[in-house]
This record gives structure tokens, sequence and C-alpha cells, in this order.
């Protein structure tokens, strides 16, 4: 039986503090441009909240099965289970796998893995509350830009509510697995000459004069719902905080998003402390980085360039509310390089458990950081992985197939004749 939460919620502007109703259908604070957020008042208390988390992982149907709305008392409390656009997503395994532990040096790490969402990234976890709101605020259409994951999740999901959808990706950045599925799934797709931030200035500039609506990570509805990363994995851990969160940073509503879950889950009493949140960035397009290393007093811009190509970003929207997450965390951000990237990701792949070359920034980060002392041997830490293999098997062949020479774990297919003895070769090369 579902239990009715008693909170309620509304729209603050983070800059001037103007607030908004919950149903104000604006991109951004009407009167100074600001990102808005969603604060929620009347939750009750922590006891309570844990118990009726648990007792929804009972249902078997409704909007109880979701890993996002069985948090809704901190996600959109307001929504009726009529309202609620799920598939469901969420409940992703939290993994422990020896080979990443020993080569990222840490006994004790855990893989979160968002790659097991209904479209195959954590991005479903924010469109489930962004569609869902955006219907109950009157959208006719919706749209985004995108590095692939957010397009393919916003097709999926305006699909489902029956909307039309624009999405704006960059040509030629995008991996093939979603341009794939964002085509498949029927949005409308627009291939940008220009990057990531070309992108992302279009559709708010098309959604303003346009009046769509826009459901990047800007919107405060996707941050509700990605938070409940963090809410799912201090649950599976009974909410014992674990000593880190490591996580890739692109356009930074993840590293935000999880720095609010954190915050809330430590004001409600969920959890007795804090872990440290590591946002992990690639080399060539890291300005986040660069700028933490100088205690955030220069807000950076870069021309991106990385293999990674989901946080192939250089002018990140949510730089504000990721400061804060990091400041709040005591957390830490750095860079690691594509050949990095690329090895744990080989690592994670021949585990059997696979992911996307941008997730493994995640498990790279630890390496470096245990490497640097900053994570101790014996601390818990838990790497989010964001995306499923499949979203770019095209890297995943010119990796293991065109790498001259081969890189460390190269696994060369080898073409044969049907024949017998072709097959005993390589039987006893093997054994
Ligand atoms: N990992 C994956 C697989 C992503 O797709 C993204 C972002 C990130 C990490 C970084 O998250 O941007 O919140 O810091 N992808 C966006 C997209 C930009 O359009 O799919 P972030």
């Amino acid at each position: 039986m579902t239990t009715m939460p008693t909170s309620r919620s509304r729209q603050r502007c983070e800059l001037c503090g103007t607030e908004a109703s919950e149903l104000d259908p604006s991109a951004v604070c009407v009167k100074c441009g600001g990102l808005l957020e969603v604060v929620h008042w009347g939750v009750t208390s922590e006891a309570s909240l844990r118990a009726r988390f648990r007792e929804r992982r009972a249902a078997t149907s409704g909007a109880d099965v979701s890993g996002v709305w069985r948090y809704r008392e901190l996600v959109l409390p307001s929504a009726t289970s009529d309202e609620i656009i799920t598939q469901p997503e969420g409940n992703t395994p939290l993994i422990a796998r020896r080979a990443i532990a020993a080569w990222a040096g840490v006994e004790r790490l855990l893989i979160k893995h968002e790659g097991h969402n209904p479209t195959g990234s954590f991005k479903d976890r924010g469109m489930t509350v962004a569609i869902t709101q955006a219907r109950r605020a009157g959208a006719r259409a919706v749209a985004c830009a995108s590095t692939g994951n957010t397009s393919a999740s916003l097709a999926a999901y305006a699909a489902l509510a029956e909307m039309p959808a624009f999405v704006f990706v960059p040509a030629g950045n995008v991996a093939l697995g979603k341009l794939a599925q964002t085509i498949a799934y029927g949005a409308q797709t627009l291939v940008v000459r220009g990057n990531f931030d070309a992108c992302l200035a279009l559709v708010r500039e098309a959604s303003m004069r346009l009046g769509v609506h826009l459901l990047n990570s800007i919107n405060p509805f996707r941050v509700e719902g990605q938070k409940t990363i963090a809410l799912e994995l201090l649950e599976q851990l009974d909410w014992d905080a674990p000593d880190w969160i490591a996580l890739p940073a692109g356009n930074l509503g993840n590293t935000s998003a999880i720095g609010k879950g954190l915050r809330e889950a430590y004001e409600l009493g969920l959890v007795s402390r804090v872990p440290r949140i590591a946002a992990v960035q690639a080399e060539g397009a890291a300005p986040f980085a660069a700028s933490f290393a100088d205690g955030f007093a220069t807000h950076l811009r870069v021309d991106p360039h990385t293999v990674a190509t989901a946080i192939k970003i250089g002018d990140p929207a949510s730089w504000n509310r990721a400061v804060r997450a990091i400041r709040d965390t005591n957390g830490t951000v750095l860079a690691v390089s594509d050949e990095e990237i690329l090895e744990a990701k080989a690592v994670i792949d021949a585990a059997g458990v696979g992911c996307e070359p941008a997730s493994a920034a995640s498990v790279a980060g630890v390496a470096k950081l245990r490497r640097e002392g900053a994570i101790r041997a014996d601390e818990r830490v838990v790497a989010v992985l964001t995306g499923h293999i499949l979203k770019d098997p095209g890297i995943i062949l010119k990796y293991h197939q065109e790498t001259d020479p081969p890189p460390l774990h190269a696994n060369r297919p080898i073409e044969i004749d049907a024949r017998i003895e072709d097959v005993q070769r390589m039987f006893d090369r093997i054994q």
C-alpha cells in the first residue's frame, strides 16, 4: 500500500532567491536568469522516510517500483500516481569486482552501474521527473541539447508521454548507440554543425523564443530525479555512507545532483556523515578541474577534446551548483587522460561489467587519487558508471582491433577458415 507524502515543493533561484511556484514552466529565473532549484518542506522524520522507502520495495506495479519515485518525498511529492511517467527506472546494482578493485588499488571499491537503466544511462532518473513535470506544467513539446545520452533518454520518455521531442546534437560527436536510440525512439534529431556547448546555447535560445520546454540538466526537476543515484546507493549500503563517491563530470548536472542528494540525506538525518565527491573530467575537457585547482577563483571555458564524447564539454552549464556540491562534501575535482580512461574501460569491460568510455573516468579517477594518496587503501569508495557498454561500440573495436601496438588488454579476434585444424591450432595456443 502506498503512503501519500505530506511534503511540498517550490522553485527558488540559486542566485537571487526569487521564488516561483512548483508548476512555473520558466527554464531559468525570470528576474536574473539564474538557475532554479527545487526546495521541499514538510518532509517527515528520517525513521518514517526509511520505512516508506523500504515498504515501496515490495511494490510490483505502479510508480513505487521505480528507483526514483520510491524516494518521492524528496523528489516531487505532489505528483500523483496518475501523473507520473515512468518506465520504471533506477534500481541499478551496486557491485563488487575484484579485478576492478585491484586495478584501482582500492579493495573496498563498489560500482554503481547506472547503465542498467531503461535507455542505458543515468539520464533516465532525471528524465522521468522532468517529463512528468513538463506535462504537469502544460508543455506541448520538449527539447534538449546532448552528447547522446540525454537525447536518447528524452526521446524514449517523450515517446512514452506521447509528446513531440526535439534534440540538438553535435555533428560527428555522438556515439553510434546513442544516435541510433535517439532516432529510433522517434525524436526529431537536429545535427548541429558545432560542439555540445553550441548546441546548448542554441536550444536555450529556442526554448526562450519558441516556447519549447527545456529538459537539459539546468532544469531543476532533472536534478531532483538524478539525485536518487545518491539516495539509492546510500540505501543499498543500509545508510552507512561510504568515504567517497566518484563520478565522471561534463556539464556538471550529475555532480550537482549527487551533491544535493547527499546534502539533503544528511540534513534529514538519513546518514550521519557525507561522503566526499570526486568529480572526474577528461584532460582535454577539464575547465572545472582547472578551476578547482585555484580554489574556484576563476570560471573557465575550454575548447574540448576527448575520446569520451559524452563528457566532451568546454563550458559546463551547472557550474555554480557543482562548486557548491564540491565544497559541501569536501570533495575534489581532477582530470584523467584519454589513455587512463581507455585502460580503465578495458579493465571494467574485461571484468564482464562493461561501460561506455566517459563512465570509466570515475574508476580512472579513483586509481589516480589512490596513487596520489588522496584516497587511502582501506577507504570505502563507490564509483558511478554512468552508461552502458553498448552505447559506444565503435571505440571498443578501434581499441582492440586497430590500436598499434596492441594495448595491454587488447583482445584481437582472429579470422579462420571453417576447418577443425585451424580451431585446434588456436586451442593448442591457449592450453
Ligand atoms: N557520463 C555519461 C555517460 C554522460 O552521458 C554524461 C553527460 C556524463 C557522464 C556527465 O554528466 O554532464 O551531468 O556532468 N552527458 C550529457 C548528455 C551531457 O547530453 O548526454 P554531467
